[in-house]
């Protein structure tokens, strides 16, 4: 079983993805551990405690200073002993310390066909409105594991999605998500936990 932690900020529509995938029989050999918010108020949080799924709230705002927030959180992390971290919307940068104790065993989600649209500043539906002030025609989503820069880490996954006239920041966000982000995600966890992807040279390849 692979143990995992979903990190979440927000509406967690991609956690609801995974715990319905689990459900499912699409992802196998996946246990949730634990779902770990920087809000408080997060809808993610109600998705977990709805699937029985202990929820724990760190937020940074409620520590001395980050490096008190990273300390806590990478000691949090630690104390779980996750297989695996799936950073599923969650929008507070992992500390250094955490990416090389948990090296290529965090996983994240972003809304655009990396290298467009990512990095500092690029987060949920900020991407959207630089994509669409751009005038792409195609955007998409992809899944990398996470390394010590931003968006940088090796790519696992990636989809393609149209941009239609007349889209909104809105109306964009939500047919990534659907056509996009909902599929890569649980795909790319369930591919983890059956042994199907390993690192060479900095590249994922499917074994
Ligand atoms: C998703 O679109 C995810 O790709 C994005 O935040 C949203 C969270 O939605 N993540 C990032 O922007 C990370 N840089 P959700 O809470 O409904 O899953």
């Amino acid at each position: 079983m692979l143990k995992t932690v979903v990190c979440v900020s927000g509406g967690g529509t991609n956690l609801q993805a995974i715990l319905d995938a689990i459900d499912s029989g699409k992802i196998t050999n996946t246990e949730i551990l634990a779902v770990i918010s920087n809000n408080a108020g997060a809808k993610a949080l109600e998705r977990a405690e709805r699937h029985g799924i202990p929820g724990i709230c760190m937020s940074p705002k409620s520590f001395a200073d980050r490096e008190a927030f990273n300390e806590a959180f990478t000691a949090k992390m630690e104390e779980l002993s996750p297989d695996l971290v799936v950073l599923a919307g969650f929008l507070v940068r992992i500390p250094e310390q955490m990416v090389s104790k948990f090296s290529g065993r965090i996983i994240n989600i972003h809304p655009s066909l990396i290298p467009s649209f990512c990095g500092v500043g690029y987060y949920g539906l900020k991407v959207h409105e630089k994509a669409l002030e751009r005038g792409v025609k195609v955007t998409g989503a992809t899944v990398h594991f996470v390394n010590e820069g931003m968006d940088e880490g090796p790519i696992i996954a990636q989809k393609a999605v149209a941009v239609e006239q007349g889209d909104t920041p809105e109306i964009l966000q939500r047919r990534v998500m659907e056509q996009a982000e909902w599929i890569l995600l649980p795909q790319a966890i369930d591919d983890i936990a059956n042994g199907r992807l390993e690192i060479v040279d900095g590249h994922v390849r499917r074994v």
